[in-house]
């Protein structure tokens, strides 16, 4: 039987690197209002202890210009591993649906409510966890930072913890998804599914039928 290799985890960036010197529960103060700025202090983040077992921070990634803003959940294996965030199967059934609507994903800046991968180990694998409300608390304003920077017209959120994150704790997606919110900066946007949560319909008729459902609350973009 063939031995398949784990990828090979990164080098820690600078920043993690130097780590040590930040106390727990706190990060790097941003050295100044850029994303860059923002991204690196991001890196040596120890607000929550997620950043322990975790690679590396996960900071967003997309034109520092753009229009639309998508936000996720957390990582997961493949984006800890890599340091790009939907870059897994949830990220590869994102990239299809944006194919099928013709939009660029280059376009996009995509990044999540959460910055570190949450997991528990069972034998080799990692599985995910869902953070909790204080890991998300401890994480906003990261999020914050990256809306206050890119100032997007629209921020689309997939799945309840991001709605929640971005919209307010009484969003109820499958109520409000693929409906237009307004932001309090005077932005817009909407929430829709979880890419995973598609993924994980038990038959591949629903999968079919969970996808259709992505796709047309995402194509509330095209008149956007
Ligand atoms: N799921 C998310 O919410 N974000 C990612 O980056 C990958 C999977």
């Amino acid at each position: 039987m063939a031995i398949r290799k784990r990828p090979a985890r990164k080098r820690a960036p600078a920043s993690r690197a130097s780590a040590g010197r930040v106390p727990e529960g706190s990060a790097p103060e941003p050295v100044d209002d850029s994303l860059d700025a923002l991204r690196d202090a991001a890196a040596g983040c120890k607000r929550c202890p997620l950043w322990k077992p975790a690679t590396q921070t996960v900071f967003g990634e997309g034109p520092d210009d753009a229009r639309i803003l998508v936000v996720g959940e957390q990582p997961g294996d493949q984006e800890d591993l890599s340091g790009h965030p939907f870059v897994g199967p949830a990220g590869k059934l994102f990239d299809r649906a944006l194919e099928e609507l013709g939009i660029d994903r280059g376009r996009i800046y995509v990044t999540n409510a959460v910055k570190h991968f949450k997991f528990e180990r069972r034998g080799k694998a990692r599985l995910h966890r869902s953070p909790n409300p204080a890991e998300q608390r401890a994480c906003r304003v990261w999020l914050e930072g990256e809306i206050a920077r890119i100032r997007p017209d629209i921020v689309v959120c997939l799945g309840a913890i991001a709605a929640r994150n971005v919209f307010g704790t009484k969003f109820g997606l499958m109520k409000q998804r693929g409906t237009w919110q307004s932001l309090p900066d005077g932005g817009r946007g909407f929430a829709t599914v979880h890419p995973s949560w598609v993924l994980r319909q038990r038959d591949s008729a629903s999968r079919e039928a969970a996808m259709r459902g992505f796709v047309a609350d995402l194509a509330l973009l095209l008149d956007a």
